[in-house]
């Protein structure tokens, strides 16, 4: 029995939802800690996509699903996913999806704020949110004006925190930034209907959560985001304004760190950024046109083109102990399929000194230049193998260098976007 935290290691994208819904199936309970619908999660499952923003990974293999006190919950969103997943004929019920009462809510103006900001700062300073609304509404959070799913319950105090919010939001949309003001009545009566139907849903989870650790149940918690999109560790201020690392998996769940076995790294085969921000492995070059198109790394949530480079072990390395991560699931190593060579960039040159670990400094890591090491790439076409023993020889050596320059072992390798595309080397439950 073990329960195991799901992180991204590099910018986000890296494939958890693929390699949750891949684990799910042994597990009791799929727990989202953080973040919102700025995250999008795809899993295959018999040639049909879903791709998730706040529903946990966990629904299609009729799993329960929890989302954490964590997370910031754009409430017309989650009802959309829920009406979604019901007409593909995926039952979501409130026993199988929880949500926190102490879970924030996103509010219209959070989105309008986040959008109206990313404006004003224009193309050369903005950090290219998602426009969900989510640093808004952690600010809120972090400066207590939030609102929770336990005050949405209580239609006296929801009322007035709105009546009270909209206030200084309207001072600012409409002074600081020349926008409408929005209405709070108008909002109150949206957010009658949306208490209507999530009301049922709502509940003490960490109550929940830890009651079925105690009676054996096994729980998988899912990062959204990435380790250096944190708004701790990642590439300040080009982050998300949650807390990505494992560490948040107890404070977004409601559990203690007593009760994780097991921290999981996924990690794609190469790199890919979207939005703006610090990227030293990034291509430029018909290389990195061509991962780009083979890989489609286009958003799941935006649509927007991801920026592509070689993979970089130096943020492996800082997501490994910022994580302290027990192993690593590499994915969609089948896009790599044909290169001649490929790049592994093993440290940073900064003005002619070798740089092992990610530099906190944004003008340090602007000037600093990737250390590449060179491996013959392969020239078959894996993502039919099943089997660690008949990859190529030269798709082993990759994997195998990844391992010695992580210091991690390497448990699952996919190569498709399908579940069953998946080779397992090591049980993680184990
Ligand atoms: P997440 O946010 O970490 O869950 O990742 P996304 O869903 O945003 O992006 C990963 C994309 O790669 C999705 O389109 C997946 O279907 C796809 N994918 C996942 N694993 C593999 C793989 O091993 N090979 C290929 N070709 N695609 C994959
Ligand atoms: P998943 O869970 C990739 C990026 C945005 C932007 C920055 C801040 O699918 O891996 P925000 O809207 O959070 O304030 O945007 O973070 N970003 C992601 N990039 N995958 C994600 O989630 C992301 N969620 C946010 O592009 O650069
Ligand atoms: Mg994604």
């Amino acid at each position: 029995m073990a329960n195991i935290v799901i992180i991204g290691t590099q910018w986000g994208d890296e494939g958890k939802g693929k390699i949750v819904d891949l684990l799910a199936e042994h597990a009791d309970c799929v727990v989202r800690f953080q973040g919102g619908n700025n995250a999008g999660h795809t899993m295959v499952v018999k040639g049909e996509q879903f791709i998730s923003h706040l529903i946990p990974s966990g629904i299609l293999q009729g799993k329960t699903c929890v989302i954490g006190n964590g997370l910031v919950v754009d409430p017309e969103v989650l009802l959309e996913e829920i009406d979604y997943l019901n007409k593909k004929g995926i039952e979501v019920n409130p026993n199988c999806l929880k949500i926190s009462e102490k879970a924030h809510l996103i509010m219209p103006y959070h989105k309008q704020i986040d959008m109206a900001r990313e404006a004003a700062a224009g193309k050369n300073k903005e950090i290219g949110t998602t426009g969900r609304g989510i640093g808004p509404c952690y600010e809120d959070k972090a400066t207590r004006c939030g609102i929770r799913f336990i005050d949405l319950l209580d239609t006296e105090v929801f009322e007035e925190k709105v009546r009270d919010v909209c206030r200084e939001k309207n001072f600012y949309l409409t002074q600081f930034f020349s926008q409408n003001a929005v209405d709070p009545e108008a909002i109150i009566a949206a957010y009658k209907d949306y208490q209507q139907r999530l009301a049922p849903f709502v509940t003490d989870i960490s109550v929940y959560i830890n009651q079925g650790i105690k009676s054996g149940k096994q729980v998988l918690f899912e990062g959204a985001q990435g380790t250096h999109l944190d708004i701790d560790h990642g590439t300040y201020p080009f982050v998300t304004s949650s807390n990505t690392v494992s560490g948040n998996a107890c404070s977004g769940a409601g559990v203690g760190p007593k009760q994780i076995d097991g921290i999981v790294g996924i990690v794609k085969a190469y790199t890919t950024r979207v939005g703006k921000g610090p990227f030293p492995t990034e291509l430029f070059d018909e290389i990195g046109d061509r991962i780009q198109a083979t890989g489609a790394e286009f958003g799941a949530t935006t649509g927007r083109r991801r920026r592509c480079g070689w993979l970089d072990t130096v943020i492996l390395r800082n997501a490994v102990r910022l994580n302290s991560l027990t192993g690593l699931v590499v994915t969609k190593l089948d896009v790599l399929d044909g290169l001649e060579s490929l790049n592994i960039c093993n440290s940073y040159d900064y003005l002619g000194q070798r740089i092992d670990e990610f530099p906190a400094d944004l003008k340090v890591l602007e000037q600093c230049t990737p250390v590449y090491e060179t491996l013959p790439g392969w020239s078959e076409n894996i993502s039919k193998i099943r089997d660690y023993k008949d990859l190529p020889q030269n798709t082993k050596n990759y994997l195998r260098r990844i391992e010695e320059l992580t210091e991690t072992k390497i448990d699952i390798v996919s190569v498709g976007p399908g579940r069953e595309e998946t080779i397992v080397l090591n049980n993680i439950f184990d």
